[in-house]
């Protein structure tokens, strides 16, 4: 057996009880655009989405991110536009800016926090912290580090979003710095994902394949 068609085999298992809820969870997870119109997002299970995402991995976990949360008919109105028609947007009901840091602006804190807890002694704290601040300070760096961290945080509030029975479609498809004038972003945060989420309206077409582990697995050397 290929291992394309072991996956494939995995894939088709997905939803047995037997996997760990969280393997089903990333084997079943979607993007979709049928939400259900009347249906709304409540704050408690909001909130629970931000926790979740927020336990995504960070660099020194300096958790360089923030979310903005959209429910307003107008606004969201308003997002569809910026968003070039993006109707599902709309029926979702809540659309979630997940946004980047490109300045180690938590810094002081957390590495006071590595130290409070024994992890670093003083001088490693206040060694580590200033190079932290040094790579942020580089333009290209502090976007790269944005991005990537908070990339992280939508991938985990995506799969919290579908482990809880909601529907959430990741988007890039947006007028960036529109977006950013709407919800009001300072200068040094950048929008780094709009996430749309609201209870499913039903079933997603077959989703479209992937490409083979042959493919994209190298051992030892691209
Ligand atoms: C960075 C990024 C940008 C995306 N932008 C959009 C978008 O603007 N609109 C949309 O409907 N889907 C968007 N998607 C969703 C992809 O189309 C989707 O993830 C892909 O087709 C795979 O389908 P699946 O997520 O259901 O497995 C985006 C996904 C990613 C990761």
């Amino acid at each position: 057996m290929t291992l394309q068609q072991a996956e494939l085999e995995e894939t088709d298992v997905a939803h047995d009880e037997e996997l760990p809820a969280a393997i089903r969870a990333i084997r079943t997870r979607r993007s979709g655009h049928n939400f259900d119109p009347d249906a709304e997002l409540d704050d408690e299970t909001l909130e629970a989405l931000i926790r979740d995402a927020a336990l995504a991995p960070s660099s020194y976990n300096l958790q360089p991110w923030e979310f903005v949360a959209v429910q307003d008919d107008d606004r969201i109105d308003e997002i569809v536009d910026l968003a070039y028609g993006q109707e599902h947007i709309r029926e979702a009901g809540t659309a979630i800016l997940v946004v980047g840091h490109t300045e180690a602006e938590t810094a002081d804190r957390v590495f006071d926090e590595w130290e409070d807890a024994g992890r670093m002694d003083e001088e490693t704290a206040d060694q580590t912290k200033a190079q932290t601040v040094e790579m942020y300070d580089d333009d290209q760096m502090g976007r790269d580090l944005g991005i990537r961290n908070a990339s992280l945080a939508a991938e985990n509030l995506l799969l919290s979003a579908h482990a809880r029975g909601l529907k959430a479609t990741p988007m890039i498809g947006f007028d960036q710095a529109g977006i950013s004038e709407l919800v009001g972003l300072p200068e040094n945060k950048i929008p780094v994902m709009l996430i749309s989420v609201g209870p499913s309206g039903g079933e997603e077409p077959e989703r479209l394949p992937r490409r083979d582990v042959a493919e994209i697995l190298h051992r030892e050397s691209y």
